[in-house]
This record gives structure tokens, sequence and C-alpha cells, in this order.
């Protein structure tokens, strides 16, 4: 791969988005070191044991550390100690009013402030308001370091590819010269590059997500509208994405969108406007549209068991296949199923569920989102005796079932709940199963 000259780069936080960035910047050929706080994960990265499921990473995380220009460290000071370009790429998560808690963020500055090589470039990552940058610079106390924003577009489970083929890099500065000494450090991909100031910059990243996220709620609500009507949203789509001022992509209808970023920011942006005097109902009216669609998903589940709505889904077993926000990752933020399966609970239902990445005794967080539910280790296991098939996650293997098969192990009369439309409705009913979509009449 060309590049740019090589650069020292330090990275605060080795998670989906920092450990992308660092091993990716190891590839363009600078010298990074990826810093977090959690020592077990900093001993596992030093191994090139990778703790999550990323296609792609492994092979450069080892590549960088053969090559030696990738390290892992521990604590903040560490990436920001003889390094010329520092990263934070910290979590940012909602907080109690809506709005991002910077708390991550401010600590990870106040830690690299005093170490700071003089001249030294701070680089925030991580989705924050707008009038963060300027906030950075307030923690840091170093008149001699620039603080620029450049927002990461890397969604989960391509987020290497789209790291080295950006359809643009965004980076907002107040000083052009710091802006462009950051667009060196990708001067190894092929992408234009568009320096702002940094409001621009941050109202991006909201922007962009915000408009993916109103995209997906309008599919859903015309998937609804479909199926009052008796029309077929793939028809529509295909029909409304020849138009190349739409296009058909992030127009599949789903569950709902989720995961570690449309939730928060798309609450996040309703949150600024509302601090800065406007009310962006559009937003709000996008996120309503998420949330009903959630109890869409369950509702059809009701109706596949034969329940008015009201009344509890006691015993009936529900299998689900999939927990993670969307396939190719194994992250569960958010997750649409993970909601879906926590309203069957408390409904009185039986979950039983798999997810080729969650497996059958998961720890921490994901022990906790998934209290009450029967993990099981195969798509035959969880539909054994089960009344309905939720089909919540597109992982490819479930594209494949064998449906004649799954017909003998379901109860008599089961219902597949198809909520990203993955499976073929002509082909689920010659199996003997009952065929429920997203707009799918
Ligand atoms: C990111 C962002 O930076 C967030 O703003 C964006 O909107 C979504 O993506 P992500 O990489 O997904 O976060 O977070 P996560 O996978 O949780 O990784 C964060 C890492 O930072 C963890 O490994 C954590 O241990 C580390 N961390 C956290 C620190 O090193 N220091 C801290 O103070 C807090
Ligand atoms: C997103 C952004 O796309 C990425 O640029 C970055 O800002 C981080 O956040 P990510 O959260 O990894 O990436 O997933 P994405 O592929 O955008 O999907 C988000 C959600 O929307 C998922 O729940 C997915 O299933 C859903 N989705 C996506 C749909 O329901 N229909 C679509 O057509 C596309």
């Amino acid at each position: 791969m060309t590049t740019g000259a090589p650069v020292r780069v330090g990275v605060v936080g080795a998670g989906y988005v920092g450990l992308t960035t660092g091993a990716c910047l190891a590839s363009l050929g600078h010298d990074v070191i990826c810093a977090d706080i959690d020592v077990a994960r900093v001993e596992r990265l030093r191994t090139g044991d990778i703790p999550i499921v990323e296609a792609g990473l492994a092979e450069v995380v080892a590549e960088g550390l053969s090559s030696g220009r990738l390290r892992f460290e521990i604590g903040a000071p560490a990436a920001a100690t003889n390094t010329d370009v520092v990263f934070l790429c910290v979590p940012t998560p909602q907080g109690a009013d809506g709005g991002a808690d910077l708390r991550y963020i401010e600590t990870a500055a106040a830690q690299i402030g005093p170490v700071l090589d003089a001249g030294a470039l701070v680089v925030n990552k991580s989705t924050v308001p707008v009038g963060s940058t300027r906030a950075v610079e307030d923690v840091l106390q170093r008149p001699d370091v620039a603080v620029v924003s450049n927002p990461e577009f890397l969604r989960e489970g391509t987020a290497v590819y789209d790291f080295l083929h950006p359809d643009r890099v965004v980076i907002g500065a107040d000083d052009r010269a710091a802006g462009e000494r950051l667009a060196e450090l990708y001067a190894g991909l092929d992408a234009p590059i568009l320096i702002t100031d940094p409001a621009s910059a941050e109202t991006i990243k909201y922007a962009a997500n915000g408009f993916l996220a109103m995209k997906i709620s309008f599919v859903n609500a015309i998937a609804a509208m479909c199926e009052a009507v008796g029309a077929n949203v793939d028809d529509v789509v295909e029909g409304i994405g020849a138009d190349n001022r739409i296009g058909t992509a992030f127009l599949k209808p789903g569950p709902g969108w989720g995961g570690s970023c449309f939730p928060k920011d798309s609450r996040a942006l309703v949150k600024i406007a509302a601090d800065y005097g406007y009310d962006f109902t559009m937003m709000k009216g996008v996120i309503d549209v998420n949330d009903e669609q959630k109890r869409r998903m369950v509702a059809k589940v009701r109706r596949a068991v034969g329940l008015a709505p009201g009344r509890g889904l006691g015993g009936a077993v529900v299998a689900v296949l999939g927990l993670t926000f969307k396939a190719g990752t194994d992250d569960l933020r958010d997750s649409p199923s993970v909601t879906m399966v926590n309203s069957l609970l408390a409904s009185g239902a039986t979950v039983r569920a798999y997810d080729p990445t969650v497996g059958v005794e998961p720890v921490d967080d994901k022990a906790e989102a998934l209290r009450g539910v029967e993990l099981v280790g195969s798509v035959n296991e969880a539909v054994k005796g089960a009344r309905v098939l939720v089909i919540a996650t597109e992982w490819p293997e479930f594209a494949s079932i064998d449906l004649a098969e799954i017909a003998t192990l379901m109860a008599a009369d089961a219902v597949v709940v198809d909520t990203r439309n993955l499976l073929d409705p002509v082909a689920v009913r010659a199996a003997g199963l009952g065929y429920d979509g997203v707009g799918r009449s």
C-alpha cells in the first residue's frame, strides 16, 4: 500500500473503533501505539488474540505485530509518550439526559495532557457533541497542541474495509495547517479529504448517522403501510431504488436499527438541537418509528402464537435466531433482538436462542443482557418444540436453514416471523410452516 511519510501515532481506547484505527494506520506504514485501560484486553492483543468479531482485523493486527509497527500498552499516557498524533477513541455512551456522556474523553484528555510531546496533534475520533473539540482543548491545557475532529464512519463487521476504502475522510480543524497534517496520515488512501471547521465536522457525523437512521425508519414505516394495503415492500424498494436520486442503500426493512451508534447518536442529535433552541421533530419521529418497529415485531410473535393483545405468552416456546444488532459482529449493544427477547420473556414466553457469536455461556454485559434466555448451540436445538421461530439477525447461515427438518422439529402449526426478510416465503410455506415477514403481504 502506498503511504505518506511514517508518523508516530498513539491511539487511546482499543475497542471497535480504536483497534481498527490503530491496526489500519499501522498497515498504512505508521508506527502505532494502541493503549487501553483494560489490562486483560491489552495482554490478549499483544499475542494477536482479537477480543471482538470483526472481519479482517486479526490479519491487520498480526501484520502490525510482526512488522513491529503496532504495539499495545496499558493506560492513555502510553499512547501520548513519544508520539506525534494521538487519537481519542474512547466510548461516549448516552448520558442520563439523552446527550453524550463525555467523562471518558475528558479523563483521557486529562491523562495525556502532561505527557504529550511539544507540538503534538490530538485527534478526536469519538462521536461527541458539537463544541467538544474545544472542550478537549480546555482539558488538555496545552496551547502548543492542536486538537482536531476526525469522525469515524466505520460499520461494525466491515470496519477494516471501511477504514481502508472510505467514501471520504472528514477533518474538522480551526488551524488549517493542523488539518493538513492529519490529512497527510491518510495519504495512502484513495479518498477525498474534506477539511472543515470543528463544529461542521462534528455535525457531519451526527447528520450522517441521523440520515441513515431516517432512511431505515422510512422503509420500516413503508413496510407497515405495505402490510396494511396489501403491497410488497421488496418490490416497492426495488421500484423506488431504481431512481438514482433515491438508490437502494440502507433501505432494507428489519426489526429496527440498533448498535452502538444510531440509537445514541439520534438521541444526541435531538438533545444537541434542543440545547441550541431547535426542536428537531423529524428526528424524534425517526426514533419513535424505530421504537414502534420493535413493538411491531413482538406483536407479530403474539399473533403467531394466537394471542390477543394484552394476553400473556405464558408457556409458549419462542425460538430466536440471532441476537447481535446485525450480522458480522458480536455486538449486542442496543440490539433490537435483545429488546424483543426481553419483551417476550416479560410476557411469559420461554425464549430459546442461538447466535453464532454469542455461544451458550456469555460473560459480563452479555450475560446480563440475556438473563432468562435459554442459549443453545445450534439452530435445531433452538427450534425444538417451538411455536414460533423468529429470524432476528441476518446471519448468512440462517438463510440456508433446512426448512423441512425444522418443520419436523417445531410444534404443530408453527410460524416463522422473519424480521429480516431473509427467507423465501414460498419455500417456508411449502415446508408446512406459517410465514410472516416485514412488509411482505
Ligand atoms: C466508539 C466511539 O469512540 C464512540 O464515540 C462511537 O460513537 C462508537 O464507537 P467503541 O470503539 O465502539 O466506541 O467502544 P468500545 O468497543 O467500547 O471500546 C472502547 C475501548 O476504550 C475499550 O476497550 C475500553 O477499555 C477503552 N477505554 C475506555 C479506555 O481505554 N479508557 C477509558 O477511559 C475508557
Ligand atoms: C453505523 C454507521 O453506519 C457507521 O458509519 C458508523 O458511524 C458507526 O455506526 P453500525 O452501527 O456498525 O455503523 O451499523 P450499520 O451497518 O450502520 O447498521 C445499523 C443498524 O441499522 C443495524 O441494526 C442494522 O441491522 C440496521 N439496518 C441497516 C437496517 O435495518 N436496514 C438497512 O438497510 C441497514
